[in-house]
Protein backbone atom coordinates (compact mmCIF):
# COMPACT_ATOMS: atom_id res chain seq x y z
CA UNK A 1 0.00 0.00 0.00
CA UNK A 2 1.58 3.35 -1.17
CA UNK A 3 1.78 5.72 1.75
CA UNK A 4 -0.75 7.89 0.23
CA UNK A 5 -3.31 5.04 0.23
CA UNK A 6 -2.43 4.07 4.24
CA UNK A 7 -2.80 8.23 4.40
CA UNK A 8 -6.64 8.15 2.84
CA UNK A 9 -7.01 4.89 5.10
CA UNK A 10 -5.78 6.48 8.72
CA UNK A 11 -8.19 9.62 7.58
CA UNK A 12 -10.97 7.68 7.23
CA UNK A 13 -10.58 5.22 9.83
CA UNK A 14 -10.29 8.41 11.97
CA UNK A 15 -13.66 8.58 12.27
CA UNK A 16 -14.63 8.71 8.30
CA UNK A 17 -16.52 11.86 8.90
CA UNK A 18 -15.65 15.21 7.50
CA UNK A 19 -17.73 17.94 6.30
CA UNK A 20 -17.55 18.61 2.63
CA UNK A 21 -16.42 22.19 1.50
CA UNK A 22 -19.44 24.42 1.63
CA UNK A 23 -21.51 21.71 3.20
CA UNK A 24 -24.56 23.44 5.39
CA UNK A 25 -26.76 22.47 8.04
CA UNK A 26 -30.05 20.78 7.38
CA UNK A 27 -31.95 21.14 11.07
CA UNK A 28 -32.15 24.76 12.23
CA UNK A 29 -28.76 23.90 13.89
CA UNK A 30 -27.98 20.73 14.14
CA UNK A 31 -24.76 19.32 12.32
CA UNK A 32 -23.48 15.83 11.08
CA UNK A 33 -21.00 15.96 14.42
CA UNK A 34 -24.09 16.24 16.17
CA UNK A 35 -25.91 13.34 15.03
CA UNK A 36 -22.37 11.03 14.72
CA UNK A 37 -21.98 11.68 18.34
CA UNK A 38 -24.94 11.01 19.53
CA UNK A 39 -24.67 8.00 17.48
CA UNK A 40 -21.85 6.53 19.27
CA UNK A 41 -22.64 7.83 22.84
CA UNK A 42 -25.64 6.01 23.15
CA UNK A 43 -25.08 2.96 21.14
CA UNK A 44 -27.14 2.91 17.50
CA UNK A 45 -23.69 3.37 15.83
CA UNK A 46 -20.09 2.40 15.71
CA UNK A 47 -16.98 2.94 13.41
CA UNK A 48 -16.55 -1.06 12.27
CA UNK A 49 -13.75 -3.11 13.35
CA UNK A 50 -13.50 0.19 15.97
CA UNK A 51 -10.23 -1.55 18.40
CA UNK A 52 -8.08 -1.94 15.19
CA UNK A 53 -8.16 1.55 14.23
CA UNK A 54 -11.41 1.55 12.51
CA UNK A 55 -11.89 -0.06 8.64
CA UNK A 56 -12.72 2.79 5.97
CA UNK A 57 -16.29 2.80 4.79
CA UNK A 58 -17.79 0.34 7.32
CA UNK A 59 -19.57 0.93 10.08
CA UNK A 60 -21.03 -1.59 12.71
CA UNK A 61 -24.79 -1.09 13.84
CA UNK A 62 -25.09 -1.07 17.77
CA UNK A 63 -28.51 -2.22 19.95
CA UNK A 64 -30.08 0.37 19.06
CA UNK A 65 -29.00 1.12 15.64
CA UNK A 66 -29.59 -2.70 14.90
CA UNK A 67 -33.55 -1.96 15.97
CA UNK A 68 -33.94 1.04 14.12
CA UNK A 69 -32.64 -0.25 11.13
CA UNK A 70 -35.03 -3.36 11.59
CA UNK A 71 -37.86 -1.38 12.38
CA UNK A 72 -37.18 0.33 9.14
CA UNK A 73 -37.14 -2.93 7.47
CA UNK A 74 -40.29 -3.71 9.17
CA UNK A 75 -41.83 -0.99 7.88
CA UNK A 76 -40.98 -0.59 4.33
CA UNK A 77 -41.91 -4.52 4.28
CA UNK A 78 -45.26 -4.02 5.60
CA UNK A 79 -45.76 -1.21 2.97
CA UNK A 80 -44.48 -2.08 -0.07
CA UNK A 81 -44.38 -5.97 0.01
CA UNK A 82 -47.21 -7.40 2.71
CA UNK A 83 -50.04 -4.53 1.12
CA UNK A 84 -49.88 -6.37 -2.22
CA UNK A 85 -50.57 -9.59 -3.04
CA UNK A 86 -48.85 -9.52 -6.25
CA UNK A 87 -44.93 -8.55 -4.53
CA UNK A 88 -43.33 -11.42 -4.01
CA UNK A 89 -40.21 -11.17 -0.98
CA UNK A 90 -36.85 -13.34 -2.16
CA UNK A 91 -33.65 -13.77 -0.58
CA UNK A 92 -30.77 -14.18 -2.51
CA UNK A 93 -26.93 -14.74 -2.41
CA UNK A 94 -24.44 -12.07 -2.35
CA UNK A 95 -22.19 -13.68 -4.27
CA UNK A 96 -23.46 -14.99 -7.70
CA UNK A 97 -22.17 -16.68 -10.87
CA UNK A 98 -19.48 -13.62 -12.23
CA UNK A 99 -21.62 -14.12 -15.71
CA UNK A 100 -24.31 -12.51 -13.77
CA UNK A 101 -22.42 -9.25 -13.84
CA UNK A 102 -21.26 -9.60 -17.61
CA UNK A 103 -24.93 -9.72 -18.34
CA UNK A 104 -26.19 -6.84 -15.94
CA UNK A 105 -23.26 -4.73 -17.43
CA UNK A 106 -21.82 -4.06 -14.12
CA UNK A 107 -18.43 -5.37 -15.10
CA UNK A 108 -18.17 -3.24 -18.33
CA UNK A 109 -20.04 0.21 -16.84
CA UNK A 110 -20.34 -0.12 -13.20
CA UNK A 111 -17.44 2.22 -12.60
CA UNK A 112 -16.21 5.71 -11.29
CA UNK A 113 -14.25 7.72 -12.98
CA UNK A 114 -10.67 8.17 -10.49
CA UNK A 115 -8.04 10.85 -10.64
CA UNK A 116 -4.58 10.60 -8.85
CA UNK A 117 -2.77 13.66 -7.50
CA UNK A 118 0.50 13.76 -8.87
CA UNK A 119 2.17 15.42 -5.63
CA UNK A 120 0.73 13.38 -3.02
CA UNK A 121 -0.40 10.32 -4.43
CA UNK A 122 -3.96 10.66 -2.81
CA UNK A 123 -6.67 9.29 -5.19
CA UNK A 124 -10.43 10.93 -5.22
CA UNK A 125 -13.48 10.30 -7.24
CA UNK A 126 -12.93 12.83 -10.30
CA UNK A 127 -16.55 14.06 -10.14
CA UNK A 128 -16.60 14.85 -6.47
CA UNK A 129 -13.35 16.98 -6.58
CA UNK A 130 -12.06 20.40 -7.01
CA UNK A 131 -10.03 19.54 -10.48
CA UNK A 132 -7.85 22.53 -10.16
CA UNK A 133 -6.61 21.50 -6.29
CA UNK A 134 -5.79 18.68 -4.63
CA UNK A 135 -7.88 18.99 -1.51
CA UNK A 136 -5.24 16.86 0.62
CA UNK A 137 -2.16 18.58 -0.17
CA UNK A 138 -3.66 21.98 -1.77
CA UNK A 139 -1.46 21.94 -4.59
CA UNK A 140 -2.78 22.93 -8.04
CA UNK A 141 -3.27 21.23 -11.06
CA UNK A 142 -1.86 17.75 -10.03
CA UNK A 143 -4.82 15.93 -11.42
CA UNK A 144 -3.93 13.59 -14.38
CA UNK A 145 -6.82 12.57 -16.99
CA UNK A 146 -9.26 10.19 -14.78
CA UNK A 147 -9.76 6.35 -15.24
CA UNK A 148 -12.15 4.17 -15.09
CA UNK A 149 -12.50 2.54 -11.17
CA UNK A 150 -14.63 -0.25 -11.30
CA UNK A 151 -16.61 -0.48 -7.60
CA UNK A 152 -17.56 -4.21 -7.33
CA UNK A 153 -14.98 -6.09 -4.52
CA UNK A 154 -13.75 -9.52 -6.32
CA UNK A 155 -13.64 -12.76 -3.89
CA UNK A 156 -12.40 -16.41 -4.45
CA UNK A 157 -14.74 -19.03 -4.60
CA UNK A 158 -13.28 -22.13 -3.51
CA UNK A 159 -9.88 -23.28 -2.51
CA UNK A 160 -8.46 -22.05 -5.97
CA UNK A 161 -7.54 -18.30 -6.03
CA UNK A 162 -7.12 -18.07 -9.87
CA UNK A 163 -8.93 -16.41 -12.21
CA UNK A 164 -11.29 -19.40 -13.06
CA UNK A 165 -12.63 -18.97 -9.20
CA UNK A 166 -13.15 -15.03 -9.23
CA UNK A 167 -16.30 -14.01 -8.25
CA UNK A 168 -17.76 -10.92 -6.78
CA UNK A 169 -19.46 -9.23 -3.95
CA UNK A 170 -23.35 -8.19 -5.00
CA UNK A 171 -23.38 -4.34 -6.15
CA UNK A 172 -27.34 -4.62 -6.09
CA UNK A 173 -29.76 -6.99 -4.36
CA UNK A 174 -31.84 -6.40 -7.99
CA UNK A 175 -29.69 -9.05 -10.17
CA UNK A 176 -31.10 -11.43 -7.78
CA UNK A 177 -34.31 -10.59 -8.70
CA UNK A 178 -33.75 -11.22 -12.60
CA UNK A 179 -31.62 -14.11 -11.91
CA UNK A 180 -35.16 -16.06 -10.42
CA UNK A 181 -37.68 -14.48 -12.32
CA UNK A 182 -38.10 -17.59 -14.06
CA UNK A 183 -38.49 -19.47 -10.86
CA UNK A 184 -41.31 -17.19 -10.11
CA UNK A 185 -43.48 -17.75 -13.06
CA UNK A 186 -42.70 -21.56 -12.98
CA UNK A 187 -43.68 -21.30 -9.01
CA UNK A 188 -46.50 -18.77 -9.13
CA UNK A 189 -47.78 -18.16 -12.33
CA UNK A 190 -48.33 -14.62 -11.65
CA UNK A 191 -50.23 -12.05 -14.03
CA UNK A 192 -48.55 -8.92 -15.30
CA UNK A 193 -47.35 -6.62 -13.64
CA UNK A 194 -46.06 -8.32 -10.02
CA UNK A 195 -42.95 -7.42 -8.45
CA UNK A 196 -40.30 -9.14 -6.50
CA UNK A 197 -38.55 -7.82 -3.59
CA UNK A 198 -35.39 -8.39 -1.70
CA UNK A 199 -33.56 -6.68 1.45
CA UNK A 200 -29.91 -7.06 2.01
CA UNK A 201 -26.18 -6.47 1.74
CA UNK A 202 -25.09 -4.92 -1.15
CA UNK A 203 -20.95 -3.85 -1.43
CA UNK A 204 -19.19 -0.43 -3.20
CA UNK A 205 -15.56 -0.32 -3.16
CA UNK A 206 -16.37 3.37 -2.81
CA UNK A 207 -13.28 5.59 -4.05
CA UNK A 208 -13.77 8.06 -1.22
CA UNK A 209 -16.61 6.83 1.35
CA UNK A 210 -17.89 9.51 3.30
CA UNK A 211 -20.31 11.35 5.73
CA UNK A 212 -20.70 8.69 7.96
CA UNK A 213 -22.90 6.21 7.15
CA UNK A 214 -23.87 7.60 3.92
CA UNK A 215 -21.47 6.85 1.76
CA UNK A 216 -20.13 3.12 2.67
CA UNK A 217 -18.45 -0.19 1.76
CA UNK A 218 -20.72 -2.15 2.78
CA UNK A 219 -24.22 -1.49 2.69
CA UNK A 220 -28.30 -2.48 2.58
CA UNK A 221 -30.59 -1.64 -0.19
CA UNK A 222 -34.19 -2.28 0.38
CA UNK A 223 -35.90 -2.81 -3.49
CA UNK A 224 -38.35 -4.03 -5.92
CA UNK A 225 -38.36 -4.64 -9.48
CA UNK A 226 -41.65 -4.31 -10.89
CA UNK A 227 -42.66 -6.44 -13.77
CA UNK A 228 -44.58 -4.82 -16.41
CA UNK A 229 -45.88 -4.57 -20.48
CA UNK A 230 -44.04 -2.41 -21.97
CA UNK A 231 -46.89 -0.30 -22.81
CA UNK A 232 -47.63 0.36 -19.14
CA UNK A 233 -44.45 1.73 -18.00
CA UNK A 234 -45.16 5.25 -17.34
CA UNK A 235 -48.43 4.90 -15.34
CA UNK A 236 -46.67 2.37 -12.65
CA UNK A 237 -43.66 4.79 -13.20
CA UNK A 238 -46.17 7.56 -12.00
CA UNK A 239 -48.07 5.59 -9.69
CA UNK A 240 -44.78 3.91 -7.54
CA UNK A 241 -43.33 7.88 -7.34
CA UNK A 242 -46.85 8.69 -5.56
CA UNK A 243 -45.96 5.64 -3.31
CA UNK A 244 -42.42 6.16 -2.89
CA UNK A 245 -43.72 10.01 -1.71
CA UNK A 246 -46.16 8.37 0.40
CA UNK A 247 -43.71 6.46 2.02
CA UNK A 248 -41.17 9.49 3.14
CA UNK A 249 -44.64 10.66 4.58
CA UNK A 250 -45.35 7.53 6.35
CA UNK A 251 -41.74 7.73 8.07
CA UNK A 252 -42.42 11.38 9.44
CA UNK A 253 -39.62 13.17 7.36
CA UNK A 254 -40.34 16.73 6.92
CA UNK A 255 -41.64 17.72 3.40
CA UNK A 256 -39.93 20.28 3.30
CA UNK A 257 -36.89 17.99 3.34
CA UNK A 258 -37.66 15.57 0.51
CA UNK A 259 -37.40 16.44 -2.94
CA UNK A 260 -37.39 14.71 -6.83
CA UNK A 261 -34.59 15.08 -8.73
CA UNK A 262 -34.89 13.76 -12.48
CA UNK A 263 -31.85 12.46 -13.40
CA UNK A 264 -30.57 13.70 -16.93
CA UNK A 265 -29.64 11.02 -19.53
CA UNK A 266 -25.55 11.55 -19.15
CA UNK A 267 -26.08 10.75 -15.33
CA UNK A 268 -28.11 7.81 -15.37
CA UNK A 269 -27.35 4.21 -14.69
CA UNK A 270 -26.31 2.02 -17.50
CA UNK A 271 -29.90 0.24 -17.80
CA UNK A 272 -31.94 2.97 -16.95
CA UNK A 273 -34.19 5.01 -19.47
CA UNK A 274 -35.98 7.47 -16.62
CA UNK A 275 -34.56 7.74 -13.22
CA UNK A 276 -35.79 10.29 -10.77
CA UNK A 277 -33.43 10.44 -7.70
CA UNK A 278 -35.36 11.65 -4.10
CA UNK A 279 -33.43 13.62 -1.89
CA UNK A 280 -33.13 14.29 1.57
CA UNK A 281 -31.78 16.99 3.24
CA UNK A 282 -28.96 15.29 5.48
CA UNK A 283 -27.26 17.51 8.40
CA UNK A 284 -23.87 19.20 6.95
CA UNK A 285 -24.42 17.61 3.31
CA UNK A 286 -27.47 19.11 2.33
CA UNK A 287 -29.84 17.99 -0.24
CA UNK A 288 -28.79 13.85 -1.79
CA UNK A 289 -29.69 10.51 -2.59
CA UNK A 290 -32.03 8.14 -0.04
CA UNK A 291 -33.70 6.77 -2.64
CA UNK A 292 -34.13 6.26 -6.54
CA UNK A 293 -37.12 5.29 -9.19
CA UNK A 294 -35.75 3.99 -12.59
CA UNK A 295 -37.28 2.42 -15.25
CA UNK A 296 -34.69 0.19 -16.35
CA UNK A 297 -36.90 -1.52 -19.80
CA UNK A 298 -36.10 -5.24 -20.44
CA UNK A 299 -32.44 -4.41 -20.39
CA UNK A 300 -31.75 -7.06 -17.56
CA UNK A 301 -33.70 -9.95 -18.34
CA UNK A 302 -33.50 -9.40 -22.10
CA UNK A 303 -29.41 -9.81 -21.68
CA UNK A 304 -29.95 -12.74 -18.99
CA UNK A 305 -31.92 -14.38 -21.69
CA UNK A 306 -29.04 -13.88 -24.06
CA UNK A 307 -25.98 -14.83 -22.33
CA UNK A 308 -27.47 -18.18 -20.15
CA UNK A 309 -29.41 -19.19 -23.11
CA UNK A 310 -32.58 -19.74 -20.94
CA UNK A 311 -35.80 -18.75 -22.15
CA UNK A 312 -37.19 -15.65 -20.29
CA UNK A 313 -39.98 -14.76 -21.51
CA UNK A 314 -43.74 -14.38 -19.88
CA UNK A 315 -46.31 -16.29 -21.56
CA UNK A 316 -49.95 -14.05 -21.33
CA UNK A 317 -52.47 -16.40 -20.08
CA UNK A 318 -55.14 -15.28 -22.73
CA UNK A 319 -52.70 -17.22 -24.64
CA UNK A 320 -51.09 -14.19 -26.89
CA UNK A 321 -47.46 -13.85 -28.07
CA UNK A 322 -44.66 -14.65 -25.39
CA UNK A 323 -42.49 -11.09 -24.05
CA UNK A 324 -39.93 -10.57 -22.01
CA UNK A 325 -41.37 -7.88 -19.73
CA UNK A 326 -40.02 -4.58 -18.80
CA UNK A 327 -39.38 -3.00 -14.93
CA UNK A 328 -39.69 -0.63 -13.26
CA UNK A 329 -37.30 -0.11 -10.32
CA UNK A 330 -37.89 1.52 -6.95
CA UNK A 331 -35.23 1.53 -4.54
CA UNK A 332 -34.21 2.54 -1.21
CA UNK A 333 -30.61 3.16 0.43
CA UNK A 334 -31.50 1.23 4.47
CA UNK A 335 -28.31 3.28 6.48
CA UNK A 336 -29.55 6.41 4.51
CA UNK A 337 -32.88 5.86 5.74
CA UNK A 338 -31.63 5.46 9.11
CA UNK A 339 -29.45 8.55 8.85
CA UNK A 340 -31.92 10.96 7.67
CA UNK A 341 -34.77 8.72 10.45
CA UNK A 342 -32.15 10.03 12.89
CA UNK A 343 -31.55 13.55 12.29
CA UNK A 344 -35.20 14.51 11.51
CA UNK A 345 -36.18 13.27 14.53
CA UNK A 346 -32.96 15.22 16.34
CA UNK A 347 -34.87 18.22 18.65
CA UNK A 348 -33.35 20.72 20.91
CA UNK A 349 -35.89 22.05 23.73
CA UNK A 350 -34.95 23.55 27.32
CA UNK A 351 -36.63 21.57 30.15
CA UNK A 352 -36.30 22.94 33.72
CA UNK A 353 -33.69 25.25 32.68
CA UNK A 354 -31.54 22.64 30.98
CA UNK A 355 -31.28 22.08 27.17
CA UNK A 356 -32.46 18.68 26.41
CA UNK A 357 -31.73 16.39 23.22
CA UNK A 358 -34.65 14.01 22.40
CA UNK A 359 -35.19 12.28 19.77
CA UNK A 360 -38.70 12.51 18.34
CA UNK A 361 -39.36 8.90 16.33
CA UNK A 362 -42.76 8.13 15.49
CA UNK A 363 -43.13 5.05 18.35
CA UNK A 364 -43.38 2.67 15.37
CA UNK A 365 -39.69 3.53 14.56
CA UNK A 366 -38.48 4.02 18.00
CA UNK A 367 -35.22 1.41 19.02
CA UNK A 368 -37.05 1.20 22.69
CA UNK A 369 -41.20 1.34 23.16
CA UNK A 370 -41.13 1.63 26.91
CA UNK A 371 -38.52 1.82 29.83
CA UNK A 372 -39.07 0.58 33.59
CA UNK A 373 -37.67 2.59 36.10
CA UNK A 374 -38.00 2.01 40.06
CA UNK A 375 -37.63 5.06 41.38
CA UNK A 376 -35.00 4.40 43.49
CA UNK A 377 -32.59 1.88 42.98
CA UNK A 378 -31.87 0.76 46.39
CA UNK A 379 -35.48 -0.06 47.97
CA UNK A 380 -35.89 -3.59 47.54
CA UNK A 381 -39.62 -3.04 47.77
CA UNK A 382 -39.33 -0.65 44.89
CA UNK A 383 -37.46 -2.75 42.87
CA UNK A 384 -39.11 -6.01 43.24
CA UNK A 385 -42.60 -4.06 42.20
CA UNK A 386 -40.87 -3.00 38.92
CA UNK A 387 -39.34 -6.19 37.74
CA UNK A 388 -43.34 -7.25 38.17
CA UNK A 389 -43.97 -4.66 36.16
CA UNK A 390 -41.19 -5.32 33.69
CA UNK A 391 -42.05 -8.76 33.40
CA UNK A 392 -45.42 -7.99 32.43
CA UNK A 393 -44.28 -5.86 29.36
CA UNK A 394 -41.92 -8.54 28.30
CA UNK A 395 -44.81 -11.19 28.58
CA UNK A 396 -46.94 -9.16 26.85
CA UNK A 397 -44.32 -9.44 24.18
CA UNK A 398 -43.17 -12.79 23.72
CA UNK A 399 -47.22 -14.35 24.78
CA UNK A 400 -49.41 -11.44 23.10
CA UNK A 401 -52.10 -10.27 24.80
CA UNK A 402 -55.56 -9.83 24.35
CA UNK A 403 -56.36 -7.06 22.93
CA UNK A 404 -53.20 -5.15 22.80
CA UNK A 405 -50.77 -5.27 20.04
CA UNK A 406 -47.03 -6.69 20.55
CA UNK A 407 -45.16 -3.31 22.80
CA UNK A 408 -41.71 -4.05 21.04
CA UNK A 409 -38.40 -3.35 23.01
CA UNK A 410 -38.96 -2.75 26.63
CA UNK A 411 -36.03 -1.88 28.80
CA UNK A 412 -34.79 -1.71 32.46
CA UNK A 413 -33.31 1.00 33.07
CA UNK A 414 -32.10 2.00 37.26
CA UNK A 415 -28.82 3.85 36.35
CA UNK A 416 -28.24 7.28 37.85
CA UNK A 417 -31.32 9.50 39.44
CA UNK A 418 -34.73 9.41 37.61
CA UNK A 419 -33.40 12.98 35.96
CA UNK A 420 -30.68 11.10 33.98
CA UNK A 421 -33.10 8.49 33.33
CA UNK A 422 -34.95 10.72 31.23
CA UNK A 423 -32.78 11.98 29.94
CA UNK A 424 -31.26 9.18 28.47
CA UNK A 425 -34.40 7.68 27.26
CA UNK A 426 -35.29 11.11 25.41
CA UNK A 427 -31.70 10.85 23.70
CA UNK A 428 -32.65 7.44 22.44
CA UNK A 429 -36.00 8.08 21.68
CA UNK A 430 -38.20 6.46 23.97
CA UNK A 431 -41.44 7.28 23.78
CA UNK A 432 -42.67 6.44 27.25
CA UNK A 433 -41.27 5.81 30.41
CA UNK A 434 -42.54 4.46 33.08
CA UNK A 435 -41.69 4.89 37.27
CA UNK A 436 -42.51 2.55 40.09
CA UNK A 437 -42.69 5.18 43.07
CA UNK A 438 -43.97 4.68 46.91
CA UNK A 439 -47.52 5.81 45.92
CA UNK A 440 -47.61 2.53 43.36
CA UNK A 441 -47.04 -0.13 46.50
CA UNK A 442 -50.36 1.77 47.79
CA UNK A 443 -52.82 2.13 44.70
CA UNK A 444 -50.96 -0.14 42.43
CA UNK A 445 -50.81 2.68 39.31
CA UNK A 446 -47.38 3.83 37.68
CA UNK A 447 -46.40 7.09 36.09
CA UNK A 448 -46.24 6.87 32.68
CA UNK A 449 -44.16 9.94 31.34
CA UNK A 450 -44.68 11.04 27.75
CA UNK A 451 -41.00 11.83 26.16
CA UNK A 452 -42.20 14.78 23.72
CA UNK A 453 -44.45 16.73 25.91
CA UNK A 454 -42.95 15.42 29.16
CA UNK A 455 -46.51 15.25 30.47
CA UNK A 456 -47.07 12.54 32.91
CA UNK A 457 -49.97 10.64 34.09
CA UNK A 458 -50.99 7.69 36.40
CA UNK A 459 -52.19 4.63 34.89
CA UNK A 460 -53.16 1.22 36.89
CA UNK A 461 -50.88 -1.29 36.23
CA UNK A 462 -53.65 -3.60 35.02
CA UNK A 463 -54.14 -1.39 32.26
CA UNK A 464 -51.07 -0.59 31.49
CA UNK A 465 -50.84 -2.90 28.26
CA UNK A 466 -53.53 -1.44 27.16
CA UNK A 467 -52.84 2.19 27.57
CA UNK A 468 -49.23 2.09 26.31
CA UNK A 469 -50.25 -0.42 23.09
CA UNK A 470 -52.76 2.07 22.34
CA UNK A 471 -49.70 4.66 22.20
CA UNK A 472 -48.35 2.22 19.36
N1 LIG B 1 -30.68 -1.54 -7.93
C1 LIG B 1 -30.55 -0.15 -8.08
C2 LIG B 1 -29.51 0.42 -7.24
O1 LIG B 1 -28.73 -0.28 -6.63
P1 LIG B 1 -28.48 2.73 -6.58
O2 LIG B 1 -29.03 4.11 -6.73
O3 LIG B 1 -27.11 2.48 -7.11
O4 LIG B 1 -29.55 1.78 -7.24
C3 LIG B 1 -29.69 2.22 -4.31
O5 LIG B 1 -28.48 2.31 -5.03
C4 LIG B 1 -29.66 3.10 -3.06
O6 LIG B 1 -28.59 2.64 -2.23
C5 LIG B 1 -29.36 4.57 -3.31
O7 LIG B 1 -30.56 5.30 -3.55
C6 LIG B 1 -28.71 5.00 -2.01
O8 LIG B 1 -29.71 5.39 -1.07
C7 LIG B 1 -28.05 3.74 -1.51
N2 LIG B 1 -26.58 3.73 -1.71
C8 LIG B 1 -25.93 3.66 -2.89
N3 LIG B 1 -24.60 3.65 -2.70
C9 LIG B 1 -24.41 3.70 -1.36
C10 LIG B 1 -23.24 3.71 -0.51
N4 LIG B 1 -22.01 3.62 -1.01
N5 LIG B 1 -23.42 3.78 0.83
C11 LIG B 1 -24.68 3.85 1.36
N6 LIG B 1 -25.80 3.83 0.60
C12 LIG B 1 -25.67 3.76 -0.73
Amino acid sequence: MSSADKKQLMDQRAGGFQAPPGSRSAGASISLEDIVSLCKRRGFIYQGSEIYGGLAGTWDYGPLGAQLKRNIVNEWLKYFVDGWDDMYLIDTTIIMNPKVWEASGHLDTFHDPLVECSNCHMRFRADKVDKNKCPNCGKAKTFGKPRRFNLMFKTNVGPLDDEDSMAYLRPETAQGMFTNFKNIIDSFHPDLPFGVAQVGRSFRNEISPRDFIFRVREFEIMEFEWFLNEKDWEKYFEKWRKDMNAWFKKLGLDSSKVKEHEVPPSDRAHYSKRTIDFYYDFPSIGFDEIAGLAYRTDFDLKNHQKKSGKNLEYRPKDGGKPFIPHVIEPTFGLDRHVMAVISNAYSEDVQAEEKRIFLKLPAYLAPVKVAVFPLLKNKPELVKKAREVYDMLKKANREGMPGARSLGEVLWDDNGNIGKRYRRQDEIGTPHTITIDFDTLKDDAVTIRDRDTTKQERVKITDLVGTLSAHQ
